[in-house]
């Protein structure tokens, strides 16, 4: 299948039957987001991994009880930063002189923008920046999951709020803002499963400007 066949196979999922997902298909996703582009490379979230069944039950009550939370194999919850740090900041750049074994000096001086503006802005200005980039990688976990053949289902259907108490993100200085499940198609329970795909048409979406 060519990537726009698996982008046409793929659904959100609305029933899964329970199944599991092998570990090097998850390893597999879980590297997919990781390799996701990223404003600035700073990679602002952390991503959670849920297997428990009482986490899932839990967050599924918060998700207005959506059954794919607790039918699916894998959970992803993408947090992001809840703001931006000095620290953060020089986290990824000092990685990335290690990594890369030099030191750039318009590297550093881009390190220097970023830590002159981002840190002095309002926390939610800076939320609402990484909560974006959360939704690049999820994209790039669906796709992968896609081509894995692994059923998806993105979701924004949570209270945001009582998600981060279940998992206590607030002390981590993290905010949730997705759910991923990761799993299996219940065709027969699924009543989405035959429908065809909607979208508007290229003349609607597409301006092209030779
Ligand atoms: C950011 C985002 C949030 C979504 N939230 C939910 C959700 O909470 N529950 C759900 O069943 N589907 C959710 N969806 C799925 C969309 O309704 C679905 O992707 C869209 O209708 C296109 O259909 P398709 O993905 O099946 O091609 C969400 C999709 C996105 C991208």
């Amino acid at each position: 299948m060519s990537f726009l066949e698996k982008m046409n196979w793929r659904y959100a999922t609305k029933a899964m039957s329970g199944q599991k997902v092998s570990q090097e298909k998850i390893d597999n996703i879980l590297e997919a987001i990781r390799l996701a582009p990223t404003s600035s490379g700073l990679q602002p979230f952390e991503v959670m991994v849920i297997t428990n069944n009482e986490v899932k039950a839990k967050i599924k009550e918060v998700a207005f009880n959506q059954p794919q939370i607790t039918d699916c194999s894998h959970l992803l919850v993408f947090a992001a930063w809840d703001t931006y740090t000095e620290e953060r900041i020089n986290h990824i750049f000092d990685l990335t002189n290690k990594i890369r074994g030099f030191i750039n000096e318009g590297h550093e001086d881009y390190r220097q923008k970023l830590l002159s503006k981002y840190p002095n802005r309002d926390a939610e200005t800076n939320f609402q920046h990484t909560a974006r980039q959360t939704y690049i990688a999820m994209m790039a976990g669906i796709a992968q999951a896609a081509f894995e053949g692994v059923d998806s289902t993105p979701m924004e259907g949570f209270e945001n709020d009582k998600l981060d108490k279940v998992l206590n993100l607030r002390e981590k200085g993290l905010r949730s803002t997705l759910l991923l499940p990761l799993g299996y198609r219940d065709e027969e329970n699924d009543w989405l499963v035959n429908l065809s795909k909607v979208r508007h048409p290229k003349e609607e979406l597409f301006t092209v400007i030779d």
